[in-house]
């Protein structure tokens, strides 16, 4: 008995070693050309990921809480050094906090601690998430895309709404940081398991 189990306890290992020479042995392949190219779904799955966000009122939160439960990611909060208050939402009020920052593209909220993630070099995928705000991304998430160097990762945005597509906030995003590769945005509105499992595997 205790033979057989130390055989399966070999093959595993074997098998182990295998997938891990995979993406070895091609050092200028990405991890999922390798995968790919040997059927190694197991690697593919390598990629580690970071969902980010900010939330004012706490509907991003849920969902990128919700997305890393799926995908199996860490979570990184982008908390404002001075929070939003109701009066700061106002879409309505021409003179609020938030109108006068998106009628503005060079403002840059401030992040607390600087916003800065700490061992940001072993990801490859970036989750960003955020609310739309009048079409597009709240300048907060520039603040965030600015404070980190994201140079050879995947930064995926996703966004919730109260209705309006993420299709302008991506469009801004690739205009405003040509630099940096990104991968297709998601709205969150709802959370569909196999939606997001989908979209997360697509993703290179
Ligand atoms: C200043 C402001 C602007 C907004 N602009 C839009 C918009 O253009 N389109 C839309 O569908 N929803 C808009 N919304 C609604 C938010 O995107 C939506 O409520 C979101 O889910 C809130 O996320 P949060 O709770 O994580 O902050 C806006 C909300 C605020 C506060």
């Amino acid at each position: 008995m205790k033979k057989i189990a130390l055989l399966i306890v070999l093959a595993a290992m074997t098998l182990g070693a295998t997938a891990q020479d995979c993406c070895s042995k091609a050092k200028n392949e990405t991890k999922k050309d390798c995968c790919s190219k040997s059927n190694e779904t197991k690697q593919c799955k390598t990629m580690k990921a970071l969902v980010t966000y900010f939330s004012a009122s706490g509907v991003t939160r849920n969902a990128a809480n919700e997305l890393a439960g799926i995908i199996g990611a860490d979570l990184f909060e982008i908390t404002p050094e001075k929070l939003y208050t109701d009066a700061d939402l106002n879409w309505r009020d021409k003179k609020s906090r938030s109108t006068i920052e998106m009628n503005d593209k060079a403002s840059r909220p401030a992040i607390k601690d600087g916003g800065k993630v700490k061992n940001l070099a072993q990801y490859d995928v970036v989750y960003v998430g955020f609310p739309i705000w009048w079409y597009t991304a709240p300048t907060i998430i520039n603040t965030f895309l600015e404070a980190n160097d994201f140079t050879g990762k995947t930064i995926v945005p996703f966004a919730t709404s109260g209705g309006s597509s993420i299709d302008q906030a991506c469009k801004d995003l690739k205009a405003a940081y040509p630099k940096y590769k990104f991968g297709d945005g998601k709205l969150l509105n709802r959370i569909n398991k196999a939606d997001i499992e989908k979209w997360a595997a697509a993703v290179k």
